[in-house]
């Protein structure tokens, strides 16, 4: 997973040297810059880390959840052989301050941490990529003026209205296998959703639509354990992904797409809990965009097939 373009090159030509060339390059292996810090922003800190440098533009990763954290994004650290790219743990999870005030987890706040953390680390231009949440934090960033010096957008298991969401999660949820989602359904009306069944039903809904991976991956079970955690999940989202009770459950940008004038590309998965409709309304909505959709994989494609989604971006952002 972590074998980067340039370790593979770094091989090829190693092995074609002569044993002492090949000793000595060995001992010194092309280490990408990689850094860590914090930054303020309105509402405390957050924690950073920019993996590599180069001449390109600096890539910006919005993690989902909310408050799911950067740790499942870092398959993406790869693309760091040309360009920085800048993790961070928003406000409310991971290594960043997760206050216990309500009023902080707001989608305006989230707008002024991109502009605070953009600031902090002098990312003048970005190329701008989020993942669920994080896409629609892109979007939201973008539809409200704060845009300047994005040259790029990359939309990730997106969508540009929760509602539209929630209605695509209800179909996935009918059509899980030996009436699951009915199931869930009874099961939370009678306020059994602590339950060894609701709780083993909804890893059913996880396995399919958001990480198809088995065994699960250390980065994958960081996500889960920072949404467990996290106020900004609770407070935004709801108590899982298909339970969408939280302060954004209304939001709404399908009808401002237009204003995004920027080359756009939006990935898919093939069973992905934001379901296809999602990613084509934002196709629509944005002229000249592209849509990818990554077969086999749901809905956290950079860790299903790590390789292959970041090859996706590599050429998108070349
Ligand atoms: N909880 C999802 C995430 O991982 C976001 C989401 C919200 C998806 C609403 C669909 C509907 O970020």
């Amino acid at each position: 997973m972590d074998l980067t373009r340039r370790t593979i090159l770094a091989t090829m030509a190693t092995s074609a040297l002569a044993p002492a060339a090949r000793a000595k390059s060995k001992a010194q292996p092309t280490k990408l810059v990689d850094e860590t810090g914090h930054a303020e922003v309105p509402g405390g800190k957050v924690w950073w880390r920019r993996v590599g440098s180069g001449p390109k533009t600096p890539l910006l990763l919005l993690h989902g959840g909310p408050g799911m954290g950067h740790n499942y994004l870092l398959p993406m650290k790869a693309l760091g052989d040309e360009r920085p790219v800048i993790f961070y743990d928003q406000l409310g999870c991971g290594l960043s301050d997760a206050p216990e005030n309500d009023a902080l987890y707001q989608i305006p706040r989230f707008v002024e941490e991109v502009d605070a953390v953009r600031k902090a680390l002098g990312l003048d231009r970005i190329v701008l990529f989020g993942n669920s949440w994080g896409s629609m934090l892109a979007i939201e960033y973008m539809v409200t003026g704060h845009g300047k010096g994005v040259e790029k957008l990359i939309l990730s298991g997106a969508l540009a209205s929760v509602p539209q969401a929630i209605a695509g999660m209800e179909r996935l949820l009918d059509a899980l296998p030996n009436g699951a989602g009915k199931r869930l359904k009874e099961l939370e009306a009678a306020g059994q959703q602590a339950s060894r069944e609701y709780q083993s039903l909804v890893q059913v809904f996880y396995d399919t639509h958001l990480c198809r991976l088995n065994p699960k991956p250390p980065e994958y079970d960081a996500a889960i354990a920072n949404g467990a955690k996290s106020p900004a999940y609770r407070v935004m989202n709801g108590p899982n992904e298909f339970t969408i009770k939280g302060n954004f459950k209304n939001w709404e940008r399908r009808p401002d797409l237009g204003k995004i004038k920027l080359p756009t590309l939006i990935t898919t998965g093939e069973f992905d809990e934001v379901t296809l409709d999602c990613a084509e309304a934002i196709h629509n909505g944005i002229a000249g965009s592209q849509l990818k959709v990554m077969p086999g994989c749901s809905h956290l494609t950079m860790l299903e097939k790590p390789d292959e989604y970041n090859a996706i971006i590599r050429k998108f952002i070349a």
